[in-house]
């Protein structure tokens, strides 16, 4: 990309020198035209008409003492800039210069905090996502604020009397935004002032506290409208006149918090002096100025591999900062540690370094000694449990004295939005409050508390955390191993159940194929779409059709002319690259797309990102998979499902991943994936031989069931399933028969198969009342009537598909849940006329392929949904009987995890 003007090109490369290195043409100008833009409406917001001349406005902006009047300045005053950008400008400041800034704002005070973030989600979607731009809201920063302030003034803790605003304190908000958490602690200052010494004693503080108030912030955007926001409000609290103003320095950067703090930056670069000195000053604050309280909220993005800067990588003379937090090899959790690579946990690792102090040496100072001091962050919350955040948990637990948590999302994963503290944001979010005092002790594990905010509206919720306080009720503390997770211990009967995956040798994912089109609900559909594929002459359309991977915004390991080093056992061996087949379609075979629906795959090794080869090796028509979250709780339904189909990734729930537990570890069917410990265990309790299949079906009767979940929704705060394994040989016989009927249904009659007992070969049939389509109720079938929508008639005990109709449909059968996801409208979306999915975020849309669909509603859906209501149906009659079973069990003597320990 050109930028056209001398000036601007000289400008785009000192920008780049000064502040991102890494930054494009494309980035410098979205940057630079950020800046101008809201600088511009900044001036707007002043009352300072554009149309008078942009020199005049950058002038007044410039007074303010402002960075965004450098940003202007370079435009205003270089004439050869000003003839580039003409046409631009004149549209802007005819726009702008209309802008009525009360009528906007609707008087409310807080219109600033939440532009940037609208703005952005409406100019570019992506940049928001990628720089993990969602603004917090004042109730829970205010909550924030003053829990710190607390800490600090609190005698058992820092014994600091005047908190915040006390001398010996600096704080910085390293992700500051638009400034939000700054002016939380600003007004704290103030108001606490006024109420202990007088209103006349406020100026003075809030002066003096400027020196020790430091905020960071990447983008120019958000930095000019926090910068503008609190210089209004200092403005005022101090009482400064027009003259004064320019002696309001605020301590505000535009850095990469995470950039290395110990590059030279020389060179001074041509009208952007402002710039370079505040990356050198916010360089020598990172280096040299101890900070007692880091506060935020920083951004947060997965697979932010490469993003860490300094943080990630280090440099030469350095330790890498976020390499102390790797768990060692032999914890073996080694693949969970992806999920260090997030934005959120390299500001915890950068605000740790920063307040406690680490063994972290740079050149210019000396070792830093720990310190006493406080960061208190508000992330998304995988860091409380994940797997891959042991040795995080453990540091933290050894760098400091007290932890508290506030657990924001009691609802589980995408909450409600009105439940959501963001809006925007799906996944559960908490507040730390992490403390080092003095004299920590490093062999001491800090306190952990937890609370949790309560379930439902946002607005019960910013009220509950507005009376929280550090030592009110309603903590309960978490375990104090170092690497345990930050959340509630288990307690009672559910801690001393052994854990679901320690019943097993082996659980793997299910299959990730990467692209949609290569699962059906018909096999037809799949076939059309493979000829289509190799109809396609044009090599770029070929691939754009087939729809790789593209990691990074390269081909990743499946695209059309990569050549295939494998095959899925099993299945037809195509040992040519896709671009050059011209064969038929590799015969599709049904699939467990999802709990209850199967649709259909191509298992050709070519087309699939993630095929799991252990689940294909292991493929039998006597297989059985189990699936389950793993990482992630159920919050309704069965809390486990199973398929005798090759699963997908998401086969549970239809998101979040999770498990699949095979019966069998081999093809043959003749080894159990079921450890022997167990059975060997289990045999002498209960006196008879007891298979992996009397296993299985005994955890088909106590967690394929809707009381499980509920019964244990309190222990399920932190996943993983544990199972109440009975003593009694009666009770363990009676859940096994009860489970075999369980799995039968959710296989629609393919596996546990005896007639003798009630369970034919074949879909499960209903015999009292069984769902039925009356003549006046035909699915049509014609392309024109192809359904499009799901309802339900309670009067009538009606399912309504388009124009047609089911009845003997009960009530239950229509509310069935897995964990929230709602079966019948799920299956009912992947078959539906319209079967676009909503584009979540930037991502790609998905090939055209996916459009090859059947024209109108073939008789095969109508069979398969009748059977799917037949199977839900009988599930629901078994439930009272597993639920008394469940109590019954739970109500005598259980085998604790040591059942599962070898000699
Ligand atoms: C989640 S927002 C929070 C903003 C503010 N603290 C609040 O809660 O309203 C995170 C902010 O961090 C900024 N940011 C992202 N990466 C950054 C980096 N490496 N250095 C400094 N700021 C960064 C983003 O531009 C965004 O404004």
């Amino acid at each position: 990309m050109e930028l056209g003007s001398p000036a601007l090109t000289s400008l785009a490369a000192d920008w780049r020198r000064t502040l991102f290195p890494d930054a494009s043409n494309a980035t410098f100008a979205d940057g630079y035209a950020q800046a101008v833009t809201f600088g511009l409406l900044m001036a707007r917001a002043q009352g300072i008409i554009l149309s008078d001349g942009l020199d005049r406005a950058s002038r007044a902006l410039r007074q303010t003492n402002l960075l965004i009047g450098t940003a202007l300045r370079v435009l205003t005053d270089d004439v050869d800039n000003q003839a580039t950008l003409e046409t631009s400008l004149r549209t802007l400041t005819r726009v702008l210069d209309v802008v009525h800034w009360p009528t906007i704002s609707r008087g409310d005070p807080e219109a600033w905090l939440y532009f940037y973030e609208l703005f952005l989600s409406v100019y570019d979607n992506a940049l928001r996502k990628k720089t993990g731009s969602y603004y917090t809201p004042p109730e829970i920063v205010t909550a924030m604020v003053r829990l710190v302030d607390e800490a600090l003034r609190d005698g058992r803790r820092f014994g600091v009397a005047e908190g915040l605003a006390s001398p010996d304190v600096t704080l910085a908000d390293p992700a500051m935004g638009t400034g939000t958490f700054l002016l939380g602690v600003i007004q704290r200052i103030a108001d606490r002032i006024e109420t202990d010494q007088g209103e006349g004693a406020v100026p003075g503080a809030i002066r003096a506290a400027l020196a020790r108030i430091i905020g960071f912030e990447i983008q120019f955007g958000p930095f000019a409208v926090a910068q503008l926001r609190i210089a209004a409000e200092v403005v005022e609290l101090v009482k400064a006149d027009t003259a004064d103003r320019e002696h309001v320095a605020l301590r505000l950067f535009l850095t990469d918090t995470l950039g290395n703090p110990n590059e030279e930056h020389e060179y001074i670069p041509y009208g952007l002096s402002p710039l370079a000195e505040s990356r050198r000053s916010a360089d020598r604050i990172k280096r040299t100025e101890p900070i007692t309280v880091v506060i935020g909220n920083p951004p947060y993005k997965n697979n932010a591999e490469g993003r860490g800067g300094w943080i990630e990588s280090g440099t030469g003379n350095t330790v890498v900062p976020l390499a102390e937090w790797q768990p060692p090899r032999g914890w073996r959790v080694g693949a969970h540690a992806k999920h260090l690579r997030n934005l959120y946990v390299y500001f915890w690792r950068w605000a740790t370094w920063k307040v406690f102090g680490g063994s972290i040496i740079t050149p210019e100072a000396p070792p830093v000694t720990p310190r006493q001091g406080v960061v208190c962050f508000i992330t998304v919350a995988g860091f409380l449990n994940g797997p891959g955040f042991q040795k995080m948990r453990a540091d933290l637990r050894r760098d400091t004295d007290e932890i508290w948590v506030i657990d924001c999302s009691p609802e589980g994963h995408q909450p409600p939005v009105a439940s959501r503290v963001f809006q925007a944001v799906q996944q559960p979010v908490c507040i730390v409050l992490a403390v080092r005092l003095a004299n920590c002790d490093p062999a001491m594990p800090a306190r952990v508390r937890f609370r949790s905010l309560p379930a439902g509206r946002r607005e019960d919720k910013f009220a509950a955390i507005s009376a929280v306080t550090l030592d009110s009720e309603g903590w309960i503390d978490c375990p104090s191993d170092w690497r345990a997770a930050f959340l509630p211990a288990s307690t009672g009967e559910w801690a001393a159940f052994p854990a679901l995956d320690d019943f097993f040798i082996y659980n793997g994912s299910g299959v990730m194929p990467g692209r949609t089109w290569v699962i059906a609900p018909d096999a037809e559909s799949l076939r059309r779409r493979w000829d289509r594929l190799v109809r396609e002459r044009d090599p770029e359309r070929k691939e754009l059709l087939f729809h790789p991977h593209m990691p990074r915004g390269e081909l990743g390991d499946r695209h059309t002319t990569k050549v295939p080093s494998e095959n899925l056992r099993g299945c037809e061996s195509r040992m040519v690259p896709v671009a050059s087949d011209i064969g038929p379609v590799v015969a599709p075979i049904r699939y467990g797309f999802r709990s209850f629906d199967r649709q259909w795959i191509i298992p050709d090794y070519r087309l699939l990102n993630r095929p799991n080869p252990t689940i294909w090796e292991r493929r039998s028509a006597r297989q059985i998979y189990l699936t389950a979250l793993m990482a992630h709780s159920p919050t309704s339904g069965p809390a486990i499902t199973f398929t005798h189909l090759i699963p997908d990734l998401h086969h549970y729930k239809g998101s979040f991943g999770g498990r699949a537990f095979p019966l069998w570890a081999d093809a043959a069917a003749t080894e159990p994936n079921v450890r022997p410990v167990l059975l060997i265990r289990l045999s002498e309790t209960y006196g008879r031989e007891v298979t992996a299949e009397d296993v299985v079906a005994y955890l088909a009767a106590i967690a394929a069931n809707p009381a499980y979940t509920a019964r244990f929704a309190p222990d399920l705060v932190q996943p993983g399933l544990r199972i109440p394994l009975t003593v009694d040989p009666a009770l363990f016989d009676e859940a096994v028969q009860l489970g075999r009927e369980v799995i039968w249904l959710h296989t629609f009659g393919e596996r546990f198969v005896d007639a003798a007992a009630g369970r034919p070969a074949g879909p499960p049939r209903l015999a009292q009342s069984p769902p039925r389509i009356p003549a006046a109720g035909e699915i049509p079938s014609r392309p024109e009537h192809m359904p499009d929508t799901i309802s339900y008639d309670a009067t009538n005990r009606y399912l309504r598909i388009g124009g047609g109709h089911i009845d003997n449909v009960p009530p239950a059968v229509w509310a069935y849940e897995v964990s929230g996801k709602h079966v019948l409208t799920q299956w009912f979306s992947y078959r539906r006329r319209n079967r676009e999915r909503p584009q979540i975020g930037d991502k790609r849309p998905p090939s055209p392929l996916g459009d090859i669909q059947p024209a109108g509603w073939p008789a095969d859906y109508t069979t398969e949904l009748l059977n799917v209501l037949h199977v839900l149906a009988r599930l629901v009659l078994l439930e009272p009987d597993q639920a008394d079973l469940l109590d019954r069990i739970c109500a005598a003597p259980t085998l604790n995890e040591e059942v599962l320990r070898p000699d």
